[in-house]
């Protein structure tokens, strides 16, 4: 797991989708796990920003969202579907036909859920998993308790989700107590991840997340066994991190890596042009 601080919200938002742009370049028919929450808007931000200034080309790409409420019709103010448009795929070329929601309004969730599992299959798996957290460390809506192991279902959230999700409702009683989510399982199976967290309400999570024991009252925690994640925090967010000296240390260390790679390639040139002759 790498953990990459940086000063603020911004800039949390700037280093992640410079991570999901770079795989763009490489791969033009990426496929992009998608989440929501106000953590993520500056990277829609800057995303948006990349293709609007740098031809940053989205027709290819395939997206799937983490989650959405059970019960909220497509087009509500509050919809995950709605806030998606909002913040990024309204300013963008990506093909309506790529974009994948989950769906809030479902009479089978059980044939629902299996078939948003099937259709990430299909596409070829999540190639980059982008994700936010919640106070008490979920990932999507995998709240404390949910098996590591699990795959998109429907989740009734807890209080302490419902009251932080009401800010953004006009009527407090409006906010869905259940919703469907990806599973922990599913977010582990993407090749690979981008946490962003930001801000004090959120340095609780991030330390239980990385350096806490690997436990399903942490979903974020089951992150450590995926190989390929990176945690983009703000001062704030990574305050209660105890080996903070340690992620800078890697992070002011890692572009040397090029540097001692290159000198043994240019050694090895020389050594073999003398063998040669
Ligand atoms: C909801 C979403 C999560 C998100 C979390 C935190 O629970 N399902 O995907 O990470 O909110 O949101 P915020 O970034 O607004 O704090």
């Amino acid at each position: 797991m790498e953990v990459i601080i940086v000063k603020g919200y911004d800039e949390v938002g700037k280093t992640a989708a410079d991570i999901i742009a770079t795989a763009m370049l490489h791969k033009p028919d990426l496929v992009v796990g998608l989440a929501t929450g106000t953590t993520p808007i500056s990277t829609y931000r800057e995303l948006v920003r990349k293709h609007k200034e740098g031809g940053l080309d989205f027709s290819k790409v395939i997206t799937f969202n983490l989650d959405e409420y059970l019960g909220l019709p497509m087009h509500h103010p509050q919809s995950y579907y709605t806030f998606m448009w909002e913040h990024l795929f309204k300013d963008v070329n990506i093909n309506p036909e790529n974009i994948h929601v989950p769906s809030g309004q479902i009479l089978d969730h059980e044939r629902f859920c299996q078939s948003y599992e099937g259709e990430i299959r299909r596409a070829g798996g999540v190639d980059v998993q982008l994700l936010g957290i919640g106070r008490d460390g979920h990932v999507g809506f995998n709240e404390p308790g949910s098996s590591l192991y699990s795959r998109t279902r429907l989740k009734t959230l807890t209080k302490e989700t419902v009251e932080d999700n009401s800010r953004l409702f006009d009527n407090p009683h409006e906010v869905p107590r259940f919703a469907v989510t990806m599973g922990v399982g599913t977010i582990l199976d993407a090749r690979q991840v981008v946490l962003v967290a930001s801000g004090k309400p959120k340095a609780q999570a991030i330390a239980d997340a990385v350096e806490g024991p690997i436990s399903s009252m942490c979903t974020a925690s089951a992150l450590q066994l995926h190989p390929e994640v990176t945690v983009v925090a703000d001062e704030d967010a990574a305050s209660l991190l105890k080996r903070r000296e340690y992620y800078d240390w890697v992070r002011n260390n890692k572009r040397q890596i090029h540097e001692v790679i290159e000198k043994q390639i240019r050694e090895r040139l020389r050594l073999d042009h003398k063998e040669w002759g």
